[in-house]
């Protein structure tokens, strides 16, 4: 069985991995990655966030963007788009910051709405905001919150609809998978949004887990969410073990992914489920967390893992 074929026969949009640009070269990775029955949507891991694509003020390159679109499109992939404003990976000329209120607003607009669209038509959705809570429910210290307060937001989410109507505008965080602060203050954000009119489609839950830790309540949370008139996606799923794995800790891997695949198919407005890259090998979690890892379906020697089926009977 096709991880995507399972997807969409369950009623979801799609089954997607995230991919990054260095990675295309290796052509026992592309091989899978190009497999639309596997993969029916890819998000750029790096070459869409601002330092990649405006790296001096005014100044915008789309090459490493290009690259993934034009791969999706010839592999009749959907594209998520990631991200317009983040508080990491920002050229130093954004977050050294020193900007009036009038300034940065200016500038927001301008990333945003060049961003998307240069992209018009060719997305499903935008994380148009990324990360912006600390895990207690406070807004993250950074030089959006720092210089316009919770405007940053508004500004970044209209920029990003007049300049692609059809494309899904996402806010996207991570622990905000189960009940806390940080959900709490996300819902709220997205009361509030709605109330004010602003275009907000979607919420997306990164879920970044922990083997034997996947929170019991993720359903519950995607279907508040769903409440407030708003998709929700699980947009960059994978779950880490301690090395070395074990046959116990690889069993436990896939009742994991099942649980959060299950959890999606359950909730109507779940759209579907992005993994963070397919394989241990392109995984962000070695070079994060000393002594983790694993934590992709496919290993490093691209072959499929426990986790692979569990994401299968997930969907089924
Ligand atoms: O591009 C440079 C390269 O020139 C240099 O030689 C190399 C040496 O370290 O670094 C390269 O940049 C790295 C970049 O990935 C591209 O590979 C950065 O150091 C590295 O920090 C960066 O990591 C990315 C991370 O975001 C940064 O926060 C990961 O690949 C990417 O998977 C990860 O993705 C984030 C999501 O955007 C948001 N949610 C969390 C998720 C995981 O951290």
């Amino acid at each position: 069985a096709f991880s995507n074929t399972v997807a969409k026969a369950a009623g979801k949009l799609y089954f997607g991995t995230a991919t990054d640009n260095s990675e295309l070269t290796n052509t026992a990775y592309t091989a899978i990655l190009d497999n639309n029955a596997y993969f029916g949507q890819l998000s750029p891991a790096n070459s869409m966030k601002w330092d990649a694509t405006e790296p001096e003020q005014g100044v915008f390159t789309f090459t490493g963007g290009d690259q993934i679109v034009a791969l999706a499109k010839s592999n009749g992939q959907l594209m998520r788009g990631h991200n317009c404003v983040w508080y990491n990976q920002l050229p130093s000329w954004v977050s050294n910051g020193g900007f009036t209120e009038a300034e940065l607003t200016t500038i927001i607009q301008n990333h945003c709405g060049t961003l998307v669209g240069h992209y018009k038509g060719e997305m499903y959705s935008w994380d148009v905001i990324n990360e912006p809570f600390n895990d207690d429910g406070t807004w993250r210290s950074d030089v959006f919150y720092n210089t316009l307060g919770t405007s940053f937001v508004q500004i970044a989410l209209e920029a990003a609809s007049q300049a692609d109507p059809s494309a899904k505008l996402y806010i996207n965080d991570y622990n905000i998978e189960y009940a806390g602060p940080k959900a709490t203050a996300m819902m709220n954000l997205v009361s509030s949004l709605k109330a004010s009119g602003v275009p907000i489609n979607g919420v997306g839950l990164q879920c970044h887990f922990i083997v034997g830790e996947v929170p019991t309540d993720l359903q519950t949370i995607m279907e508040q969410f769903t409440a407030l008139d708003v998709e929700v996606a699980v947009t960059e799923l994978d779950i880490r073990m301690t090395l070395p794995a074990t046959d116990a800790l690889l069993e436990q891997q896939k009742t994991d992914y099942q649980t959060v695949i299950s959890a999606c198919n359950a909730v109507e407005g779940c759209v579907g489920v992005t993994i963070w890259d397919f394989t241990d090998e392109y995984s962000w979690v070695p070079s994060t967390f000393s002594g983790q890892g694993d934590a992709c379906p496919w290993d490093s020697n691209l072959v499929k893992k426990p986790a692979y089926d569990g994401i299968i009977i997930g969907f089924s």
